[in-house]
């Protein structure tokens, strides 16, 4: 009933509503952070600060670094030419008439780009994993958080959207990406032969209920204890929130940690007993 009531407003009051709701939710997202921060779990007090740190400004030189990744999204937004130019194989009909500037809109905006990199820095994942790279600009995030000889991972369908995501990746210095074309079913297995045990796992493609559950069901048994898995769009479509509503419950999770368009869990580990989830909150990464 709910749903049908809004589906039939207009999206101009639609977009109203959304941001009336989130305004008022705003300060009870402060508390839930709050809340976080004092769970009894080791990893919730990083996911708070990466939550806090959001929107703090950065130091100089991890703000150079943040300034261009965004120019490069800026660059690609303004480009109305096709995505698909015919000099790569690709099968007939695919991304036909797409820009690249409707490519790039697919990318993580801002603050949820900002929450993957806070993220990457506070839990120093070895290895890094991302389905779903598109034009690159959430592997330049995640990529940007890690340092030494950590790595990402990141694997794409589109030969296409992985050409500018390497293009955009070598103009920012990023050496640390490795990746694999082709359709999520063909290159998981063999990525994770390649890259033994991830420790942070952002799902960001392929947005329907049962294929987000098979991919954590393939990764998980390589995961490390106590990996970070970030799941994409949790709220994007009804498939997307059933399959949230499955994983926010799954027992494997010691921490769930809602964040309105992400869901952030983080695996049993030894030692850490108990299970904590999180409010919802809406306002931090909008
Ligand atoms: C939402 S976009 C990823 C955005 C990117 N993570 C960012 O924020 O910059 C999803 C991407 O997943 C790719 N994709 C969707 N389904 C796929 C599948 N089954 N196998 C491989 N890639 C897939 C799409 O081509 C698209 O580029």
């Amino acid at each position: 009933m709910t749903l049908q009531i809004r589906a039939r407003l207009p999206q101009p009051l639609r977009a109203a509503l959304r941001t009336a709701y989130r305004a008022a939710t705003a300060p009870s997202d402060l508390v839930a952070v709050r809340e976080l921060a004092r769970a009894p779990n080791p990893d919730a007090a990083r996911i708070a600060d990466a939550l806090r740190a959001v929107k703090k400004p950065l130091p100089g030189s991890e703000q150079a670094r943040i300034d261009a990744i965004e120019q490069a999204r800026t660059r690609m937004e303004r480009r109305a030419d096709p995505l698909v130019d015919g000099s790569l194989n690709v099968p007939p009909g695919y991304d036909v008439g797409v820009t690249v500037s409707q490519a790039c809109s697919a990318s993580k905006p801002l603050f949820a780009a900002l929450l993957l990199y806070h993220l990457a820095k506070r839990f120093r994942p070895g290895t890094a994993l991302e389905l779903g790279t598109n034009v690159g600009i959430s592997s330049a995030y995640i990529a940007a958080g890690l340092q030494g000889r950590e790595r990402l991972t990141t694997l794409e369908v589109s030969p296409y959207r992985l050409r500018l995501a390497r293009e955009v990746h070598a103009r920012l210095g990023l050496a640390n990406i490795g990746y694999r074309q082709g359709l999520f079913v063909e290159t998981l297995g063999p990525a994770l032969q390649e890259i033994g045990s991830p420790d942070l796992v952002f799902i960001d493609g392929h947005h329907q209920y049962e294929p987000t559950l098979a991919y954590f069901e393939a990764i998980w048994p390589h995961a490390r204890p106590g990996a970070l898995f970030i799941f994409d769009d949790i709220r994007w479509s009804q498939g997307m929130r059933r399959a949230w509503a499955k994983l926010r419950e799954d027992e494997r999770f010691a921490l769930v940690v809602d964040v309105g368009v992400l869901g952030l869990c983080v695996g049993r580990a030894p030692g850490v007993s108990g299970r904590y989830q999180s409010r919802r909150m809406y306002s931090i990464v909008r």
